[in-house]
């Protein structure tokens, strides 16, 4: 197995990721109920954020804003979170193997773990 090399290998492993978030017990209704994802239009966004993380390319969109809003509209809560970090570092481990792949880990993890924090542990939710 080798690692991420290419914008096209994130891409290829966000394809496989919201295939099987969509379709999960827990955190699905966010996709297809709460904000009904448009996959084509926003893959390349999601893209963009995975990209600026492994090839230091420039991202300025705010992430914590976005699941702010989605967090009003029905709480994001912990297990929510846990369970899409989990599918997300499972879905990095079927496809690749190595330095890049870990720091996609890593960050799934940590921002993760951060957005708990602001969502569900801060008095001024942000
Ligand atoms: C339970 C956890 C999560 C849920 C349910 C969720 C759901 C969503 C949804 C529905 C959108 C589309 C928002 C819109 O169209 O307005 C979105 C966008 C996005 N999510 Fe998440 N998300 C979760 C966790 C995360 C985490 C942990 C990360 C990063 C590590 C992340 C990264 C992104 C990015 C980069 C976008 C695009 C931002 C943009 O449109 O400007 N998400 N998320």
């Amino acid at each position: 197995m080798r690692d991420i090399e290419s914008r096209a290998d994130i891409e290829l492993l966000l394809e496989d990721f919201y295939r099987q978030a969509f379709a999960d017990g827990l955190i699905g209704r966010f996709f297809t109920e709460v904000v009904p994802l448009n996959l084509d239009t926003h893959l390349p966004i999601i893209a963009d954020f995975w990209e600026s993380i492994v090839f230091a390319t420039p991202y300025a969109k705010n992430v914590m804003a976005v699941h702010h809003d989605i967090h009003q509209r029905s709480p994001i809560q912990k297990d929510h979170l846990d369970r899409w970090a989990a599918l997300f570092t499972a879905t990095v481990a079927a496809h690749f193997d190595g330095p890049r792949a870990t720091l996609m880990q890593q960050r799934a993890r940590s921002v993760a773990t951060l957005m708990d924090i602001k969502l569900n542990h801060s008095k001024k939710g942000l």
